[in-house]
């Protein structure tokens, strides 16, 4: 099996778990698997799936506005860009919040599906939602699209009924951290028992504060539109508890920026060392490849031109 499959794979240890492909539309979902991990010791890198996170936020850096009736306001291209970054993602996750919105999280039409194909991975992609409370509503259209497994994450928070809840519409409900996901231990979860190497959250604010607190993200997209909706409530890229001191602060490189009309598409990545893990994760991300390979094509331009002069 080749690595970008992997979401298709059956997970160990649940041999009734249906395939990504093999579940259909209206399939109800079967009483989940109920996971306790306990906090990892020393974890090694190579044990997470490579995290992207991509949201679009107004030129003031909000990604709703204050009362968070206005959410979706980027272009036509960047709904075509979201699902070009679901279909290089083994699993999508989003915050309890997010969910509780109109989202499926699901691959788009059958032209990413396609390309989900062509990328070597399984037509319809992992959904997670995080819930710490476990107080997800089990009514959301998310759980009544049952294309592909949904998995929630909690913590010890939620308490058994809520999980007993939950596990009645989710494929699996993994239980990871007292008050606050355990994500070194979930993510490593993914990892080894669904397969997931490349995980694609799509926010909200405090969702996406507890990856960059725990130094998950390796590639951060933004769209930056034309917008200001102003509001200390708005929420932002990264809301939560944050840190503290400049020194914590997790900085990323920009490498990549786009103009398409109004909106400006960035990539930026993680600086750490250069583990093989980023490398990897950032030749397979689709605007950082075309970059390489406009890159590659003016440099081939050049020359052809200093040939001919
Ligand atoms: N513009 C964009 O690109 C974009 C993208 C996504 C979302 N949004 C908008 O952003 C807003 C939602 O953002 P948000 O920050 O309010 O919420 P969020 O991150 O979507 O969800 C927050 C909830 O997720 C759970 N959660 C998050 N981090 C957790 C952790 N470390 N441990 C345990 N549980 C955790 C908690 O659920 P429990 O309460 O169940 O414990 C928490 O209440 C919405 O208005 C949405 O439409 C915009």
């Amino acid at each position: 099996m080749t690595p970008r499959r992997a979401a298709a794979k059956r997970p160990r240890g649940r041999p009734t778990a249906p395939s990504t492909r093999a579940r259909s539309a209206s399939a109800p979902a079967g009483p989940g698997t109920i996971t306790r991990l306990a906090p990892l010791k020393a974890p090694r890198r190579a044990a997470w799936p490579f995290v992207l996170v991509n949201m679009a936020m107004t030129a003031d850096g909000k990604i709703a506005t204050a009362n968070r009736r206005v959410h979706t306001f980027g272009s036509r291209r960047d709904l075509a860009h979201l699902y070009e970054l679901r279909a290089t993602a083994d699993a999508v996750m989003c915050g309890a919040r997010t969910a509780s919105a109109d989202a499926t999280l699901g691959p788009g039409g059958p032209k990413y599906r396609r390309l989900r194909l062509r990328n070597g991975l399984a037509e319809y992609n992992l959904r997670i939602v995080v819930s710490g409370a476990g107080s997800l509503d089990t009514g959301l259209p998310l759980f009544a699209r049952r294309f592909s497994p949904i998995l929630v994450l909690t913590t010890r928070r939620a308490g058994q009924r809520r999980v007993a809840r939950l596990a009645s519409v989710a494929d699996e409900v993994v239980v990871a951290g007292a008050r606050e996901v355990d994500f070194v231990a979930a993510l490593a979860h993914l990892r080894r028992r669904w397969g997931v190497r490349r995980l694609l959250c799509e926010g909200g604010g405090e969702l996406n504060d507890a990856l960059f607190r725990a130094d998950l993200v390796d590639e951060l997209h933004l769209t930056i539109c034309p917008f200001i909706f102003g509001g200390r409530q708005a929420p932002t890229v990264a809301d939560g508890r944050g840190l503290q001191r400049l020194a914590q602060a997790r900085q990323f490189r920009l490498v990549r920026r786009r103009r398409v009309g109004m909106e400006l598409f960035c990539v930026f990545a993680r600086v750490r060392e250069q583990t093989a893990r980023v490398r990897r994760g950032r030749a397979r991300s689709p605007l950082v490849a075309a970059d390489r390979a406009s890159r590659q094509r003016a440099k081939n331009g050049l020359t052809r031109r200093r040939a001919r002069g």
